[in-house]
């Protein structure tokens, strides 16, 4: 079957379906094809952190009703170390800023409905899904749904089918420039039955390892523990992972977190990842399916968000006035705040992981980090700023949402 549309979105993830809603708010027809079925994508368990920018954006395109109701908001957060809470004010130091917990999957589930009820198309469970012709006035996507082949016709294709999509690798041999760190360690993440024991997420720097707590709801605590990479889950009992958690965490004080019933438990390897450009010809690619960053900071999403407000600015003044110089712009715009978000998940997750090559000096001056950032307001703003989220680069306001 052929059809048309103006924009063929490949994922519908956090980016996709992002940008398809402020797509058609601007009038702009688009299609999503999505390999995965609605259950697998609202069911998956990832990060739970809006940044200010994040939260304002879901407000103004008006699928913030689940975030507004549910959402916690927190002005602060503690780094922990030697036993003790650090907090960093970051409301007072950003003039009033905050991060939300929201899990990505609760927002995925309202942008879905969101998208449903805008009755524009949105595939799940599409099969060999494929894109072509990219240098030609209409790229094309092929998939098959439900038995039927379809081949879609687009202006453009936007590729935010994560990281191991097929949008990256459709893009021809040597176009693309590729930056990747590999961590020697990864996340040892469980959702567990029991109410949050701190209202605000607590960063912790132990000898043997780091840890996270945070959480999704009044009701369920989320925690991670540093591990190796590709340590099997099935060498962690709960008994073992609570162990370590309680081990990490506990403050001289006596604060830990609550413990319950483990609900899920995984193990996710930790890397960074660019590739520059983000476009080839008609292909724009948006999201993971352009960087990743390690989750300490968690800013996965939220980068995710900010390539999208610019990708739809750049179309919006595209089928507006008809110039493409935006368009020409949006890698470049882009990978200025994705440097920025690299740059600072890199220095969140090196101060406080447990590296295996550290020489005695390195871990002196690595505690010694640790101390400065906890005595001074200067670094404990530069923090707060960054966590918050930088300013977006384009305004909400261009985009008369
Ligand atoms: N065809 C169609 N869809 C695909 C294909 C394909 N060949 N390959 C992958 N997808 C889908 C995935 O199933 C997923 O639903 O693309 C979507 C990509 O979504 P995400 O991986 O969530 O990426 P993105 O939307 O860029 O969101 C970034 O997600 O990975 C987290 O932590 C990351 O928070 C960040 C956010
Ligand atoms: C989470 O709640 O899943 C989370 C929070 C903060 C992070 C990473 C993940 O830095």
């Amino acid at each position: 079957m052929s059809s048309g549309t103006q924009v063929g979105i490949v994922g519908a993830g956090p980016a996709g379906l992002m940008l398809g809603h402020l797509l058609h708010l601007a009038g702009i027809d688009s299609v999503i094809v999505e390999n995965r079925s609605r259950e697998y994508v609202i069911d998956r368990v990832r990060a739970g952190v809006l940044e200010q920018g994040t939260v304002d954006l879901l407000c103004a395109m008006g699928v913030a009703g689940g975030l507004n109701r549910r959402g916690l908001r927190h002005e602060g957060v503690y780094i922990n170390f030697d036993g003790c809470r650090h907090r960093v004010d970051m409301a007072e130091l950003t003039s009033g800023k905050a991060i939300t917990v929201y899990g990505q999957n609760e927002v995925v589930k309202d942008l879905i409905d969101a998208r449903v009820e805008t009755g524009r198309p949105l595939y799940f469970d599409a099969q060999e899904v494929s894109v072509d012709a990219l240098d030609a006035t209409r790229p094309v996507i092929r998939f098959s749904h439900a038995g039927t082949s379809h081949e879609l016709s687009c202006d453009f294709v936007a590729g935010c089918d994560g990281f191991h999509g097929v949008c990256r690798p459709s893009i021809p041999a040597g176009v693309l420039q590729i930056y990747e760190r590999l961590y020697p360690f990864g996340w040892l993440g469980i959702l567990a039955e029991a109410a949050p024991s701190c209202d605000e997420l607590v960063y912790t720097y132990h000898d043997r390892g780091f840890a996270l707590f945070s959480m999704r709801s009044t009701d369920v605590t989320r925690l991670y523990l540093q591990v190796p990479p590709d340590e099997p889950i099935a060498n962690w009992s709960d008994d073992a992972i609570w162990d370590e958690m309680l081990r990490r965490m506990t403050t001289s004080d006596g604060w830990s977190p609550n413990v319950g019933r483990i609900l899920q438990k995984s193990v996710t390897a930790m890397r960074s990842f660019v590739a520059a450009p983000m476009r080839h010809a008609r292909l724009f690619l948006a999201g993971d399916a352009a960087h990743i960053v390690p989750p300490t900071g968690a800013k996965g999403l939220n980068l995710a968000a900010a390539d999208v407000v610019v990708l739809a600015s750049a179309l919006k003044e595209f089928y507006e006035t008809g110039s493409d110089a935006m368009l020409d712009g949006y890698s470049s715009i882009c990978l200025r705040r994705v440097w920025k978000a690299q740059r600072f998940s890199w220095w969140m997750t090196t101060l406080l992981h447990r590296l295996p090559d550290e020489t005695p000096f390195d871990h002196q001056r690595h505690l010694a980090d640790l101390d400065y950032l906890a005595s001074s307001r200067a670094a404990m703003t530069s923090l707060a700023e960054q966590y918050v989220g930088l300013p977006w680069e384009i305004s909400l306001e261009s985009l008369h949402l």
